[in-house]
This record gives C-alpha cells, structure tokens and sequence, in this order.
C-alpha cells in the first residue's frame, strides 16, 4: 500500500526548500537587525493554554485544534499559533526578571484544522515576534515596521499595512454596547455564524465575510477609544509616518484571536486571492497576567510563509538560490577510485562542496550528471595522472582544461 501525505500538508522537495530557505535566512537577518532573539518551544501544550491565551470563543479553539489525550490522559494539543507557548515560557522561565525588554522571534510549523486551499494548510509556518515588557508606541512601530521591511526586502510588491486600535478592555466594553446596539436588530438577517457569535463576540462579526456590506454603518471602535489608547495609537502612527511606513487606518481590523488590545495590524498583499493576508498581529497587554505570570504588556506579529511562497511565487520572483556544486571527481580505474575517495572527503572537509558517482557509469555518463548538478568544476583521475600525483581540473563555464597537482587541488578549487 503507498501512503499519501495528511490533507493539508506539503511535502517541501529539494528545488522548493531552497526557496525556504532564502526566506528563513532574511528572517533571520532582519531579527538580528532588530535584536530580537530566537526562541524555540515545544510544538505542543496543554491544551489549557490555548483555551485561556487564544480565547474560547476564537475559531482556533472552537474548530481548529488538533487536540489528542496522551497517555497520561492529559490533553495537548499541537500549537495552533506561537504567542501563547512563547508568553507561556516567558513566565516559567522568569523571562520578565531580565532588565531589558524581552524580544523574541520564532519560526516553525504551526497546526489548525481548516479547509485547506491555496495559502492555507493544516500544517503551516510561521515566523514571528513577540516583544514583551514595554508598552512605548515605538515597539509598536517598531514592531509594524520591521515586518513592513521584511516584507519589501523579499521584494514583495503591493504590500499593503493596515492598523487599528482595538483598545484596553473598558473601551472595549462601551464599543461591545455600541456594536450591539448596532447589530442585534439586524440579527436575523446575518449568517449562522454571526448570529450564534453576536453576543459572544460581537467584535468579531465585523471581521465576517458573507456579511460585510450590511456593516458599512456599523459605529467605529476609534470612536470609543479612552484618552489613553488614544494617546498612544496617534503616537504609534506619527512614528509610522516619521519612519516612512506607509499605512491605511482600518477601523473594522479585528483579529482571530482574543488576546488583543490597543494597537492590531495586518500586512496584506494583491494576488492570492481570496486570502490576502500575510500576516498580522498586535498588543497583548493582558496575555501574560492571564497566563499567570505578572502584569506585563506585549506586543508582537505571525508573517505566515506559504503566503509568502505563494505571493513570491504569484509576482513572478525568483529568489537566488542557486547553490552549485563546486566539483565533481571522475575516477578513471580502481586505483583512482580509492584516490578520489580520499579527495572527496578532503575537500569536504575544506569547505568545497563536492560529488563523484556512485553507480559505476561510464566517464560520458559521468560528466552528463556533472552537468546536471551544475558544477563549477570536473576533475578526472586517470591512472596515469595518478602516477604522477596530478589530476586534470576542468572549468565547466568556458571548457577551459589544466592539470593540478593533487596535492594542491583543495587549494586550486579555492
Ligand atoms: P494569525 O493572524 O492567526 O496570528 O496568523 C498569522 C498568519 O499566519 C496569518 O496571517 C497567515 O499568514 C498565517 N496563517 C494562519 N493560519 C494559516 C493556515 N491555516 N495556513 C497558512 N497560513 C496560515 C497569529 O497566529 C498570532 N500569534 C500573531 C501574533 C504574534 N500576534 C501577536 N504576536
């Protein structure tokens, strides 16, 4: 029987990986640029966890999660995010006793049950980042623009940033009214979602998209804003606008999850469809009181990178990622063949990377799988030439042939 890969997973191939590979390393690049360090946590929790830090009324817990007993009987369940495992290791490992604000950044695979389609799997990747202990406006744009930037350094094109304030939770409360005010006599007109949503979150019937034109009227949350979320979300944006970050006020961004308050941000781009979205985020003022830790802010983003596959892809652009052999060793005869044993793992061992055959093919045979692996180099052992301590190096680019010694071959290829 021959088994096939779960619904909602991708097997990456060499030739894709590679594409990965050239996005890890931006992340990677970018995260240093901005200190913040990586993290990495288990790919499952509690499944209390989740519940608390994500919120019970959230699609993820309600539909997404991929929850089993262990054997102990105890439930897990495989993350279906990253803030809550990092702001869960935050507190046990007293993170917040450090002196300096704590600036963390992940990537890994990520797990919910959804409908898979293109830029939407079961099992996805996120990069993201969590700076946790200050509540400064200029995390926030600092925050926003650093996946802006990572956005336009891999050269994604019509990369939108939309941003909001969702406020602390006593504006939250007075827009809850508000929208309700709003929403329920026009109930019955609205989907089964919204419907069985409306009083449990209400805010979240903004977000859906069978309904959307009956909302056009619906009060804004910018208008129940306190003095202090207010305060700070015309900072966070004079420092987008100072920082060249441009940026369109949406004041309907509401997020999946539960744990937002104040500032929440996506980052969109044209062209995949139905799902426009990179990646979002925002500040979590309550996450780590809720999570039992003490009463520290933070504020972060998950960039999602099968979008940015898919969106590379879709704009037409190919990432460098051409990685060519440096040398291919022919043996000609068996003595050369212990010989080039011998060079091979040499060289390997001095940094070039370097192949032979395996399948006892024909030098013809032998020089058509150099090609194929684009070598910069072949290097043929003849008996001969052994005899002599040389071996003849030729470079494939201009068919240009000479003869090294074979002690100095390691030295020639560098
Ligand atoms: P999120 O909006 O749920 O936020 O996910 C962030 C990104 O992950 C999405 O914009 C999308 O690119 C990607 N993503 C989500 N689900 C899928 C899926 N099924 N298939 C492919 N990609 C997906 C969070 O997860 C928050 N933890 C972000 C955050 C960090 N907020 C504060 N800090």
């Amino acid at each position: 029987m021959a088994f096939q890969k779960p619904t909602g997973t991708q097997d990456l191939l060499p030739g894709t990986v590679e594409k990965w590979q050239y996005v890890e390393e931006k992340v990677r690049d970018i995260s240093r640029r901005f200190n913040y360090r990586e993290i990495r946590t288990p790919i499952f929790e509690q499944t209390e966890l989740f519940v608390r830090g994500v919120g019970e009324t959230t699609d993820v817990v309600e539909k997404e999660m991929y929850t089993f007993k262990d054997k102990g009987d105890r439930s897990m369940t495989l993350r279906p995010e990253g803030t809550a495992g990092v702001v869960r290791s935050f507190v046990e490992n007293k993170l917040y006793g450090e002196p300096d604000v704590t600036k963390l950044y992940y990537v890994g695979p990520m797990f919910r049950y959804e409908r898979p389609q293109a830029g939407r799997q079961r099992q996805f990747h996120q990069f993201g980042i969590e700076a946790l202990g200050a509540t400064d406006p200029a995390i926030d744009a600092e925050v926003i623009a650093m996946g802006y930037q990572l956005c336009v350094e891999l050269g994604l094109k019509d990369v939108r940033v939309e941003v909001n304030s969702v406020g602390n939770a006593s504006s939250r409360a007075a827009y809850r009214q508000r929208l309700l005010d709003f929403l329920l006599p026009m109930k019955d007109t609205l989907c089964k979602d919204c419907q069985s949503r409306i009083e449990r979150n209400p805010l979240r019937v903004l977000d859906c998209k069978v309904d959307q034109d009956k909302f056009t009227d619906a009060p804004s949350i910018l208008d129940s804003l306190d003095e202090e979320c207010s305060t700070h979300f015309a900072k966070v944006q004079s420092y987008l606008n100072d920082m060249n970050v441009e940026f369109t006020l949406n004041s309907r961004l509401v997020r999946g999850l539960d744990y937002y308050t104040m500032t929440a941000f996506e980052f969109k781009a044209q062209g995949i469809g139905a799902i426009d979205t990179i990646g979002g985020g925002g500040r979590y003022n309550g996450l780590v009181g809720d999570l039992g830790g003490p009463d520290q802010p933070g504020i972060g983003f998950g960039m999602g990178l099968e979008r940015i596959q898919l969106i590379l892809e879709h704009q037409g652009i190919a990432a460098d990622t051409s990685k060519p052999l440096d040398v291919y060793l022919i043996p000609l005869g068996e003595a050369a063949e212990r010989e080039v044993t011998k060079q091979l793992f040499l060289l390997r061992q001095a940094g070039i990377a370097a192949e032979r055959d395996y399948l006892n093919r024909k030098m013809k045979a032998q020089m058509k799988a150099a090609d194929r692996l684009h070598t910069r180099y072949t290097a043929i052992l003849g008996d001969d030439e052994l005899e002599r301590g040389e071996i003849a190096l030729k470079a494939m680019a201009t068919g240009e042939q000479r003869t090294v010694r074979l002690d100095e071959l390691k030295d020639a290829l560098i």
